[in-house]
């Protein structure tokens, strides 16, 4: 069985969460490679429900290097394929091409592993988007994401702003404009 990567997950109190991380220059040296690896190793222990008990972890689906400290414009994002095995993105210093216009919110709220506590509301999403980055080797390249993945690209995005998810809930109608999103 896989170890669980030793990775300091920030609190939402830590600074670090609400500033802007900066683009990256590569090649990427050795220890940024394996932290990323590290990210989505923990990422998908945290969804696999036997080892999440084991090592008490909240499943999640997406971590930006903001939320380790590290304030580089990197995220990944792991897709349980139910089947056991993972889908992996690895997104450096992307750049929104086009979305949307239609707009979705996960009804259940939205969840992120620097938030430990309830909240309440909706967030607005774009229920598609395509995006160009790079990946760890310093290649570039465009990417089509939809439904729950545009969600975690979305929220990753904005966590490379120094943005949370509860920063886009609207304090006094936590539920405004519900009716003109879709939910999923
Ligand atoms: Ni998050």
């Amino acid at each position: 069985m896989k170890k669980l990567p030793d990775l300091k997950i920030l609190d939402e109190k830590d600074r670090r969460l609400h500033q802007k991380s900066v683009d990256v220059t590569f090649p990427l040296d050795d220890a940024t490679i394996k932290t990323i690896y590290d990210c989505l190793d923990y990422l998908e222990m945290s969804q696999n429900e036997e080892l999440a008990k084991e090592y008490d972890l909240r499943a999640g689906m997406g971590l930006s290097f903001c939320q380790i400290g590290i304030m580089k414009r990197i995220f990944v994002v792991s897709e349980d394929y139910g089947d056991g095995t993972f889908g992996r993105y690895i997104i450096i210093n992307p750049k929104v091409i086009s979305h949307s216009e239609e707009l979705i919110y996960v009804g259940e709220g939205e969840g992120c592993l620097s938030i430990n506590r309830e909240t309440i509301g909706i967030v607005p999403r774009y229920a598609r988007m395509r995006l160009r980055a790079y990946d760890e080797h310093g290649d570039e390249f465009e990417i089509r994401v939809r439904e729950d993945i545009a969600i975690a690209f979305q929220h990753e995005l904005d966590h490379l702003d120094g943005i949370l998810f509860t920063d886009k809930i609207d304090k006094k109608n936590p539920f405004k404009d519900q009716n003109k999103m879709r939910e999923i």
